[in-house]
């Protein structure tokens, strides 16, 4: 309880400590040349929080290691020369910061394997990163998180120095010991999007045996139904960790408890893996292939007291709350699949998500049973 209040107390001072250095920063970030003013001062990672939080990660030779808003780039250049990173790039909006990572990649010998792009973040094309390392605000994380599903693949890392994502749970939280203070890493591994309808069957001895599973999603958090032989179960022990997915169905089958465990790597809408089934007539390994039903997600889905308009603007998903003659668009917004998911806090706090089949879509609403349907226009 004691170091409880001890860690929120030391992030108060964190946040207002940047808070001051905010101030100060914008001040002097106004002298040089840059295209605004940063969202974050500087304050540099301490190298000790800088290792936990390459070693969470994981980080090796395969990856490409982004660090958005670099500051003196000793996040990317600790990546390629102790973690054998392939490659490293920061970003860094002040040219101040720039000047000092190439200069501190010169010295670290690094000049081959990072580079610094002088560049607002949030503007940066991130596709290529394997891992994501952040020490921003937990505004900007918010601000940011909608980028991340929508251009990260499957299983990118993230990593955040003392600033968490919101409802979007870490999957990892630690506590690093630092020179001053006690710091926390966050670790997410970016979900695949599997909400939808997903149908497979598995070849018996005695035939064919035809599944249906109903999964709704929460970033990463999975739940739902199977149906087989026309009896629904729920799926326990769900996980869904970047494009792995796993879950276990129990049921009674002729009298004899038969426990299935499903496994496989979600690839777009197929999922290929392997069902461990366990007692019953039909025990043993056997692959598993599941398919989801194609979704359209576009148009304007209405109920009664608003809509919710949809649509694919250069390649994007675009969400646009109406209600009344208002129309506010929404940033926060996520699509897994045949699920979405959207957050607004202007003006009313809105939470809401919901899976599409057909022209239904079904959810909740803050909390609350949520049913529209799609109509023309
Ligand atoms: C708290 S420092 C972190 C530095 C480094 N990542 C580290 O952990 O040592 C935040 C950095 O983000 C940069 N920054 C703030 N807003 C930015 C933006 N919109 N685009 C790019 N960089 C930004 C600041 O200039 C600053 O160097």
């Amino acid at each position: 309880m004691r170091s409880r209040c001890w860690l929120s107390g030391a992030m108060a001072v964190v946040v207002v400590g940047l808070g001051i250095a905010m101030a100060v920063g914008l001040f002097v970030g106004l002298a040089a040349v840059q295209q605004r003013p940063p969202d974050v001062p500087y304050v540099p990672t301490p190298y000790e929080v800088v290792r936990e939080m390459l070693k969470v990660a994981r980080v090796g030779p395969k990856d490409i290691v982004y660090d958005l808003g670099c500051g003196d780039g000793r996040i990317v250049i600790t990546a390629v020369k102790e973690f054998k990173a392939q490659r490293g790039v920061g970003v860094d909006i002040d040219p101040q910061r720039i000047r000092e990572s190439n200069e501190n990649a010169q010295k670290a010998g690094a000049t081959d394997r990072v580079k610094f792009l002088q560049q607002d973040l949030f503007q940066t094309d991130i596709s290529e990163a394997t891992v994501i390392t952040l020490y921003l605000l937990p505004s900007v994380n918010l601000r940011l998180r909608p980028k991340l599903f929508r251009e990260c693949r499957p299983g990118t890392r993230i990593v955040s120095h003392d600033f968490d994502m919101g409802e979007w749970e870490a999957d990892r939280t630690l506590r690093v010991r630092g020179p001053y203070r006690e710091h926390t890493v966050y670790y997410w591994v970016l979900p695949a999007g599997v909400a939808g309808t997903w149908r497979w069957s598995v070849s018996t001895p005695k035939g064919e045996r035809r599944y249906t599973l109903r999964l709704r999603q929460r970033f990463q958090k999975i739940s739902g139904t199977v149906v087989t032989d026309g009896a629904e179960t729920s799926i326990s022990e769900a996980q869904l960790n970047g494009d792995q997915i796993r879950f276990t169905v129990v049921r009674e089958i002729q009298g004899q408890k038969v426990t299935m465990r499903f496994s496989g790597r979600v690839n777009g809408d197929t999922v290929r893996g392997s069902a461990d089934i366990q007692g019953g007539p039909f025990a043993g390994k056997r692959d598993w292939v599941a398919k989801r039903d194609p979704v359209n997600l576009s148009g304007t889905w209405r109920w009664q007291g608003g809509a919710l308009r949809i649509e694919r603007r250069n390649g994007q998903w675009v969400a646009t709350l109406l209600q009344g003659n208002r129309s506010q668009p929404i940033s926060d917004f996520y699509v897994w699949g045949a699920g979405i998911y959207f957050r607004l806090s202007e003006g009313t706090e809105i939470t809401a998500e919901g899976v599409v089949e057909g022209d239904r879509l079904t959810g909740t609403w803050n909390g609350k049973p949520w049913t529209a349907t799609r109509t023309k226009g």
